[in-house]
């Protein structure tokens, strides 16, 4: 029970990466909020857990929106009186080669991916320097650091995230909360499947593990992040990848 007590917000929680991470709290003790876009995904995701004995809440929220995001920390605050972690988790991808891409489709990404990012960490920073503590993870990708044709919005908001997490954590840093990244390489998901089958080879061909990564794979390395075992570990950023992008 390593997050005995702890009260986390997960964005993006219904399912992928960030369903994996809320069924690891949860499994670990700590009583989960889910901030999701989605009004029916979030009740279906929140079934879903209730039948694997796992008590998770919902809250709808679009991060992009910073009144929304103000709205889930106050419900938040209201319901529990404090919030020890947050996991910037929620994403989306609009591809499209530089040459060709529209600006809602650059506006988009970036509004999601980075400014909601942004808008968490502002929104819970408060509550967290009051307590002074708090653990924040924020999902980044590894195309974040070495870029992908056909993703320079989201290559952008991924790498302002690890950019974010460093400034952050040395803001934060005198009042004990630690900020951190992770970034995933190729991880089974709603997110991937849909990818054509040339790009998934060619993802595998450069994985040395040879296969693509698990949600909870993902879910491990953030569930350490957010326990005590991580206290001395801030404004770093951690590949889960297969070793894609060593
Ligand atoms: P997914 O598409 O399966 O899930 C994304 C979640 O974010 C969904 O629950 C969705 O409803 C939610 N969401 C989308 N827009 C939102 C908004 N405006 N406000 C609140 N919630 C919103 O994605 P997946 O694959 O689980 O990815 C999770 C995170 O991991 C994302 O940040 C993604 O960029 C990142 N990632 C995923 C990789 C992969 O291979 N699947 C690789 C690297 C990073």
């Amino acid at each position: 029970m390593k997050l005995k007590g702890k009260v986390a917000i997960i964005t993006g929680g219904t399912r992928g990466i960030g369903k994996a991470i809320a069924r690891r709290f949860a499994a670990e003790g700590a009583s989960v909020v889910i901030g999701n876009v989605n009004p029916d995904s979030g009740k279906e995701a929140l079934r879903s857990l209730a039948e694997e004995g796992l008590n998770v809440a919902n809250v709808t929220v679009n991060v992009a929106d910073p009144d929304d995001v103000a709205a889930m920390v106050k419900h938040v605050m209201a319901e529990h009186g404090r919030i020890d972690i947050l996991v910037n988790n929620a994403g989306i991808t609009r591809d499209n080669l530089m040459l060709r891409m529209k600006m809602d489709e650059w506006d988009l990404v970036l509004d999601v991916n980075l400014k909601g990012t942004f808008n968490c960490m502002k929104a819970v920073s408060r509550p967290m320097t009051k307590a002074r503590f708090g653990r924040i993870i924020n999902i980044a990708s590894i195309v974040g650091l070495v870029g992908n044709a056909g993703q320079s919005n989201y290559a952008a908001s991924k790498a302002g995230i690890i950019g974010l997490t460093k400034s952050a954590a040395r803001e934060f840093a005198a009042r004990s909360i630690t900020i951190n990244a992770v970034a995933p390489g190729y991880i089974e998901t709603d997110m991937t499947r849909n990818l054509i089958a040339q790009a998934k080879d060619t993802f595998l061909d450069n994985i040395p593990l040879r296969r693509a990564g698990k949600p909870d794979e993902v879910a491990s390395l953030v569930c350490y992040l957010a326990s005590d075992d991580a206290s001395y570990i801030t404004g770093q950023t951690f590949n889960v990848d297969g070793g894609l992008a060593m």
